[in-house]
């Protein structure tokens, strides 16, 4: 069984870079996203931010039970790294360099807020940092230019 979570922050190419891994691997690709709508795991939801309030704990729980029936799985959320490292083969952190993430965020209908908010997070490292922390076995991949997707999978191979 093999778990690979990828997180990153807003617009990094998290979902992009999954759904490759999940094609080329043939593991399962787990939209959490999707999940948390599907199975009412959303405390609310944060119309300043326009997003939903997740319980990371009731969401980590909800994945456990995800991650100990199936295999082989590739779970794509900017909440992913909030699983405990014992569940996680691989924690692939996505980064962006901020005027090509800005360009990105741009040509969604965000708030000058919340792209000033999403920038900052990445800035400030700051799932990078959090995924430290919590000492994944962690791959940053610089999405800026493009990746080198064989190593990539290389990685997940090991
Ligand atoms: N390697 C890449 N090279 C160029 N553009 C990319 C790359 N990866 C992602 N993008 C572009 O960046 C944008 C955001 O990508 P994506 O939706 O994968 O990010 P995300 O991290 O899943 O976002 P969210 O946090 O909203 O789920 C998309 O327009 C996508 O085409
Ligand atoms: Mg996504």
């Amino acid at each position: 069984m093999t778990v690979v979570i990828v997180s990153g922050c807003v617009g990094t190419g998290k979902s992009t870079l999954a759904k490759k891994l999940s094609k080329a691997l043939r593991f399962e690709y787990v939209d959490v996203t999707k999940l948390i709508k599907e199975n009412n795991l959303s405390d609310g939801y944060d119309k300043k931010n326009k997003c939903e309030i997740v319980d990371v704990k009731k969401l980590n729980k909800f994945l456990v039970e995800l991650i100990k029936n199936k295999k082989n799985l590739i779970i794509d959320s900017h909440l992913s790294h909030y699983l405990d490292k014992k569940y996680v083969d691989l924690c692939i952190v996505t980064t962006c360099d901020i005027t090509i993430l800005r360009e990105r965020l741009k040509k969604r209908n965000y708030s000058v807020q919340k792209i000033k908010d999403n920038i900052e997070a990445e800035i400030f490292d700051t799932i990078v940092i959090e995924a430290k922390e919590r000492k994944h076995n962690l791959l940053i991949v610089d999405t800026t230019k493009g990746y080198d997707l064989k190593g990539i999978l290389k990685e997940i191979k090991k």
